[in-house]
């Protein structure tokens, strides 16, 4: 099993040891981006010589993805029947893509070691400026991969979320949903 200080470039982004000078001017940066920015960008987060086994990790699990084919308005969580068509509340966003449930990961892989690492998790809370924050236990919903492929589309929407961090990768001629 890969540990996650293996996977996170610890050298740039000092996430284990945030009470230190450099964990504390990281966590302040990142604040300040996303008070002025809401967004913080952290290249390189993942070291690049792992990357190949987390996309393997990935895509082992794309053919066990459930796949979703529906139409779902951008504020789904809230009832949205009174209003007009052409009320921004009533539009519709096709949502077609694979999810990757919590209990389909193998366990051991790269992804969800990285992903249930407690250092992950405090540097996430600290940045956000959380005084608490806590990994769902849920055995489904508490790690997901999302898959799209060819034509496949997220439906655009807003989340309730306080808070979203997002491991991002460009294309890799190699990664084939489908
Ligand atoms: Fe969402």
């Amino acid at each position: 099993m890969m540990d996650a200080s293996q996977i996170v470039d610890l050298d740039r982004y000092p996430i284990a040891d945030i009470d230190d000078a450099p964990g504390r001017a990281l966590v302040d940066a990142c604040r300040r981006d996303l008070d002025e920015l809401a967004l913080c960008t952290l290249p390189g987060f993942i070291r690049p010589e792992v990357l190949p086994a987390l996309l393997a990790e990935a895509q082992a699990l794309v053919p066990k993805a459930y796949r979703n084919d529906n139409l779902r308005t951008p504020y789904g969580w809230m009832c949205n029947k009174s209003f007009s068509p052409g009320h921004p509340r009533s539009q519709v966003f096709r949502n077609r893509c694979g999810f990757v449930m919590a209990d389909q990961f193998p366990g051991d892989g790269p992804i969800e070691c990285m992903f249930r690492w407690d250092p992950l998790t405090d540097f996430v809370r600290e940045a956000l400026g959380c005084e608490t924050l806590y990994r769902s236990a849920c055995p489904h919903l508490s790690l997901n991969l999302g898959i799209e492929g060819e034509d496949d589309q997220l439906g655009w929407h807003f989340d309730t979320n306080d808070g979203h961090a997002t491991p991002t990768q460009g294309p890799d001629p190699s990664f084939r949903p489908r």
